[in-house]
């Protein structure tokens, strides 16, 4: 008989398996798709939000690019990473928050790559609303939503929030949607874990 696993361990571990995704992935470079994010902002605003913004890779580009960046992350270790890795930049800000509760404050680019997955599914609608009402006109949301046929829907402890394709096409309402892929395959998690994905990829143009 196998002894109950305790929600500290699974926390722990859920921790440990981070970790590991973070030294895997410290050193890679942004995502072309933040490239595209800052060709497309017409909003004025060169002000970004990265919502589980992990080691920073595309928070360097963005502030490089000469935004005002503000990072935010659930994991004390993203936090650590991020902020060791940005303390001489006057110019970012690295928040210990989840979705749930961070302060989201105007700007002209959203990002929420391979995170939003992980936001509390009840509390999703709010959470959505204070990202939308964020942006400013002709700013930009890009980022990933979880689909339900993913194999985490299934088999991962902690929370996740899985959408069908009609429900992510509704939440750009008042967008213009420039991109949108579904990801639906047998891959590779950046540990090297064999998973199904079911992603969508959305960049799209909130309207004036
Ligand atoms: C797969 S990583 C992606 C990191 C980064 N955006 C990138 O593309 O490299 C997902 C990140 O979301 C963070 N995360 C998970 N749940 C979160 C929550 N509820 N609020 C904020 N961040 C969260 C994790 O700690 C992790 O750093």
């Amino acid at each position: 008989m196998f002894a109950p696993i305790s929600l500290d361990e699974i926390l722990f571990m859920s921790r440990d398996v981070w970790q590991k995704y973070y030294q895997e992935v410290k050193n890679r470079k942004h995502l072309p798709r933040t490239e595209v994010a800052v060709r497309l902002n017409q909003s004025g605003l060169h002000v970004a939000v990265d919502c589980g913004c992990g080691t920073g890779s595309d928070i360097e580009f963005l502030a490089q690019n000469n935004y005002r960046v503000y990072g935010f992350d659930k994991n004390p270790d993203s936090v650590e990473i991020c902020r060791s890795r940005f303390f001489n930049n006057s110019e970012v800000t690295i928040d210990e928050a989840s979705f749930e509760n961070f302060y989201y404050p105007e700007s002209g680019i959203v990002l929420a790559n391979s995170s939003l997955f992980f936001a509390e599914s009840s509390l999703f609608e709010r959470t959505w609303q204070l990202i939308v009402s964020s942006l400013r006109g002709g700013g930009v949301f890009s980022g990933d939503f979880i689909g339900e046929k993913d194999s985490w829907v299934f088999d991962r402890s902690g929370s996740i929030n899985p959408l069908t394709k009609r429900e992510v096409v509704e939440l750009f309402s008042d967008f213009e949607i420039v991109k949108f892929h579904e990801r639906s395959e047998q891959g590779k998690t950046a540990i090297g874990r064999e998973k199904y994905w079911h992603t969508f990829l959305v960049t799209a143009i909130k309207r004036i």
